[in-house]
C-alpha cells in the first residue's frame, strides 16, 4: 500500500470524491499530533466545506475526532444523557434542564461552550455566579456527577483535542458553516461524555446559524444519523429563533431568569422548550411512557422546587455562591415608535448588541461584562401602543441611549395582525435509511 500523503487526500476531496475511513483516520491523527501542518488541514477543511461529506465520511470523521481524546465511562445501569443547542439568543435551557433531569434520576455530564457569533454561551452565563468554575478536570466532573447528578463545564484538554485544534482553524478560515464539520465537532465532544441518549435543539431563524428550515433539517438529520450510527439514541427538535427565548438575554440576567423559572415564574416558551427537550430524553431512557409524560415529570420537579434545589447543589459543587450579589447594569427602556403589531425582530442584531455592550467577546482575549443584557418585553404577534416598552437595555457607561435607538429599529411594527410562529417546527427522530 502507498504511504499516506495528505496532499493526495486534499486533492481527492477537492475533486468531490469520498474519503475512506483509513484516510480520515490518518488525517485526524496526523493533524492532532502535529505531523500535518495547519495549512494542509485548512485546505482540507475548505475542500470539505465546498464538496461536503457523505454519512459514512461524516461518521468516520466524528469517530476519529472522538478517538483523539478520552471518552468518559459510567457504571452500567446509570442513565447518562445530555442536550445540545446549536445556539441562540436568550437560550438558557441547559441551566434549567441539567438539574431537572438529575432530579429524574438521570446523570448529566454536560460539556458546554462559550458564545459563538451573536449567540450566548452557557459557560459565560454561569461564570456570572461568583466563584463558579467551568474548568473542571475529568476527575472533578466524575465527582460532581456522582454527588449531584449533573455538572455543566467546559471541555477539558483531554476531550476531543482534534476538534479544539480544528475549530480554531475553521474559525479563521471561513469554514465554520459546513454541515459535516459542524456535525463532527459537536458530536465528538458530546459523545466523549459517554452518553446513552442525546437530544439536539437545532435553532432556525434570524438569531440562529441556520436561517432556513431546510438548512436546519439538513443539520438535524446529519447530527441524528451520526449519533444513531455511533450507538447513541439521538433525536432533534428544530426550534424557532425568530425571537429571543424567554425574556432575558445576557449573562447574569439569564441566571436570574433561570432561578425565576425554576421557582415557577418562567415564560411559556422557555418552560415549553425545557419540557419538550427533557421529555425526549426521559422517553428515550424509558423513564416516561410518552414525550408528554416526560414533559410532565419535568414540570413536577419545577413545581416541587426540587429543580431549583438541584441547581443550587450543582452551583455549590462547582464552587459558586448563588446567594452572592450578581450585579445587573442600570436599565433603560426602549419604547415602540408607533402603534401596531410586532411583525418581526432582528435577533442576530440584538445578539451583536449584547456583545457590543460587553456581554460577549469581539476578540478571544476580551473580558466579559456579566452585568449587561437585554430584556425583551413583547413577542411576535403582540399588539403594541405607541410609547409602550418593547425592551429593557441593561448597559454600563454611556452606551445605553445609542443602543436603545438601534434596538428600537430591530423591532418591526406593522399595521396588520401577525401570527406568532410555533416554537417547535419539526422533530427528527429516526435515522435515515
Ligand atoms: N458548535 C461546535 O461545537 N462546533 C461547531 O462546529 C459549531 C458549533
Amino acid at each position: 500500500m502507498m504511504p499516506f500523503n495528505p496532499t493526495q487526500v486534499i486533492a481527492k476531496k477537492r475533486d468531490g470524491l469520498a474519503l475512506t475511513r483509513d484516510e480520515i483516520a490518518s488525517v485526524v491523527s496526523g493533524f492532532t499530533n502535529g505531523e500535518i501542518p495547519d495549512y494542509q488541514m485548512s485546505s482540507l477543511a475548505m475542500a470539505i466545506y465546498l464538496r461536503g461529506m457523505n454519512a459514512d465520511e461524516t461518521t468516520a470523521l466524528t469517530e476519529q475526532m472522538l478517538a483523539s481524546g478520552v471518552q468518559m465511562q459510567w457504571p452500567a445501569g446509570v442513565g447518562c444523557v445530555d442536550k445540545h443547542s446549536t445556539g441562540g439568543v436568550g437560550d438558557k435551557v441547559s441551566l434549567l434542564l441539567a438539574p431537572l433531569l438529575a432530579c429524574c434520576g438521570l446523570c448529566v455530564p454536560m460539556i458546554s461552550g462559550r458564545g459563538l457569533g451573536p449567540t450566548g454561551g452557557t459557560l459565560d452565563k454561569l461564570e456570572s455566579i461568583p466563584g463558579f468554575r467551568t474548568d473542571l478536570s475529568l476527575g472533578e466532573i466524575r465527582d460532581v456527577v456522582d454527588r449531584v447528578g449533573c455538572v455543566i463545564t467546559g471541555a477539558s484538554a483531554e476531550i476531543a483535542p482534534a476538534d479544539r485544534k480544528l475549530y480554531a482553524l475553521r474559525d479563521v478560515t471561513a469554514t465554520v458553516a459546513s454541515i459535516p464539520l459542524i456535525t463532527a465537532s459537536i458530536m465528538s465532544k458530546k459523545l466523549a461524555e459517554g452518553l446513552d441518549a442525546l437530544v439536539l435543539d437545532v435553532k432556525v431563524g434570524s438569531g440562529a446559524f441556520m436561517k432556513s428550515l431546510d438548512q436546519a433539517r439538513e443539520l438535524a438529520r446529519s447530527l441524528v444519523d451520526t449519533g444513531c450510527r455511533m450507538g447513541v439514541e439521538t433525536t432533534a427538535l428544530i426550534t424557532d429563533m425568530s425571537q429571543p427565548l424567554g425574556r432575558m438575554a445576557g449573562n447574569a440576567v439569564e441566571v436570574d431568569e433561570t432561578i425565576a423559572a425554576l421557582s415557577g415564574d418562567g415564560s411559556g416558551d422557555l418552560i415549553d422548550l425545557t419540557k419538550s427537550l427533557g421529555g425526549e430524553l426521559l422517553f428515550a431512557k424509558r423513564l416516561a411512557k410518552s414525550l408528554e409524560e416526560g414533559g410532565e415529570q419535568i414540570q413536577q420537579h419545577i413545581d416541587s422546587g426540587d429543580g431549583l434545589n438541584k441547581f443550587r447543589e450543582m452551583v455549590a459543587a462547582q464552587g459558586g455562591d448563588l446567594d452572592a450579589t450578581r450585579r445587573i447594569a442600570p436599565a433603560m427602556v426602549v419604547e415602540s415608535p408607533q402603534a401596531g403589531f410586532v411583525g418581526s425582530m432582528d435577533v442576530e442584531a440584538i445578539g451583536y448588541e449584547i456583545i457590543q455592550l460587553g456581554g460577549g467577546r469581539r476578540v478571544v482575549s476580551d473580558a466579559i461584562d456579566h452585568s449587561v443584557g437585554i430584556e425583551t418585553l413583547v413577542s411576535i404577534g403582540d399588539r403594541v401602543e405607541r410609547g409602550q416598552p418593547l425592551a429593557n437595555v441593561f448597559a454600563n457607561q454611556n452606551g445605553g441611549p445609542a443602543t436603545c435607538e438601534r434596538i428600537m429599529s430591530y423591532f418591526q411594527i406593522v399595521d396588520e395582525p401577525v401570527t406568532r410562529p410555533p416554537l417547535i417546527l419539526d422533530r427528527i427522530a429516526e435515522p435515515s435509511k
